[in-house]
């Protein structure tokens, strides 16, 4: 049996931190993985989330079975994180907590698939480098919209809007709710306008998956096209991660929500979902949404979350700002000054494979070979040996 099988392909992403590991120079920076780094280079638990720990572990009686949604008091937590606290669309949406957000998507994807096979889901040119596998495993077929303008570094906004205009209503259209991985190009909120018209038009199901809700311009501000969305449309997916804003990457968790036009409908998804979770992996692992309901069920813990958080997208506007600054010292053009524009942890180089491997093979950087880099694993004292590296490659 196992002979049919054909040999294995690295993750672009994750085999990079093996590697970067593995490498024995001492002038090594990882700009792989999206994970955020302080200045000592570290990624530290969050404040807020080790006194949760602390209560949790004080508080905790028990380790039984949770149930198939995961724990309600997150799911509660969590939509209002991403939605607010106003919403008032309560009985037209349902949440379960998933295995991060990749399981939060294969949820989705799967939901998708249940309910109608011939479903197409359209992703940005790029899009995340997980997002077409987990689709294409969920069996559903997988289609690009121009997003990603090489030339400008930006959104080319009339080639999307053009590619959108021929999305139905079988089709699916997913969006990133804020800090585009991988190109750190965002749309902004007229553009999110425009595009809840077209879905309302054309009648394709719009999808957000916001994983780094905090690390753009704000919690609030980075929600505000899925919110204003989720008010207007009569059917969404979102999918939500608590492994940036709350640094729990291992942790895995992460949220599948569904907003549909009516109680019943929701109540069907929901039973689905259930259905695949028990058929999957039971139920999703505990800790995390633990510390996180934690977090957010504790107004003190919660202020201290906010200051953290708010440090941490201060921080990376800064590491941008010195590092263009940088560039444009070292290169003398402003050509690189369009990493300032970008929001969140990733920036678009424009980089080919062929340069991202020289960056890896002659200066030890490790970045993703589609010329991405991740801004928040770069430290202040990297800066100068970085941007040496890659005016040296440009
Ligand atoms: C990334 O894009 O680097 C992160 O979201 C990690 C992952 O799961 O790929």
């Amino acid at each position: 049996m196992l002979d049919h099988l054909s040999e294995p392909v690295l993750d672009p992403i994750l085999s990079l931190s093996v590697a970067f590991r593995q490498d024995p120079r001492p002038e090594k920076v990882d700009l792989g993985i999206g994970v955020y780094k302080n200045s000592q280079g570290q990624t530290p638990i969050m404040q807020a989330v080790q006194l949760a720990q602390q209560k949790v572990i004080q508080t905790q009686t028990t380790k039984s079975y949770v149930g198939l949604a995961g724990c309600e008091e997150f799911n509660h937590s969590i939509t209002q994180l991403v939605l607010g606290d106003g919403h008032s669309l309560s009985d037209r949406l349902t949440t379960i907590q998933t295995p991060g957000a990749s399981g939060a998507l294969r949820m989705l994807g799967d939901l998708m698939r249940v309910a109608q096979p011939d479903t197409t889901v359209w992703l940005t040119n790029p899009s995340y480098i997980n997002h077409k596998p987990v689709m294409e495993a969920a069996g559903l077929k997988v289609k690009y919209y121009a997003y990603f303008s090489p030339e400008t570094k930006m959104v080319d906004l009339a080639a999307m809007m053009s590619d959108l205009a021929q999305a139905g209503p079988k089709d699916v259209v997913l969006l990133h709710g804020c800090c585009h991985n991988p190109t750190g190009a965002d749309i902004d909120f007229s553009v999110w306008q425009a595009i809840t018209e077209l879905s309302l038009k054309q009648g394709f199901t719009p999808f957000v998956d916001i994983a780094y809700q905090g690390f753009g311009e704000s919690l609030e501000g980075d929600a505000q096209g899925v919110r204003y969305m989720a008010q207007r449309v009569e059917e969404m997916l979102i999918t939500t991660s608590c492994s940036k804003n709350f640094g729990l990457y291992r942790e895995r968790t992460g949220a599948a929500i569904v907003l549909g036009k009516n109680a019943q409908q929701v109540a069907n998804a929901r039973g689905k979902m259930l259905t695949l979770a028990r058929a999957t992996y039971t139920m999703p692992p505990d800790h995390g949404a633990a510390l996180v309901k934690t977090v957010l069920q504790d107004e003190k813990l919660t202020n201290l979350w906010l200051q953290e958080l708010t440090e941490m997208q201060q921080r990376l506007l800064s590491l941008r700002q010195t590092l263009c600054n940088e560039l444009r010292n070292q290169h003398n053009t402003s050509q690189f000054d369009f990493i300032q524009s970008h929001k969140g942890m990733f920036t678009m180089l424009g980089f080919s494979p062929e340069q991202m491997g020289r960056l890896r093979d002659q200066f030890a950087i490790y970045a993703v070979a589609d010329g991405r880099i991740n801004i928040a694993g770069l430290t202040e004292k990297d800066i100068p040996y970085v941007a040496e590296a890659i005016v040296s490659v440009s």
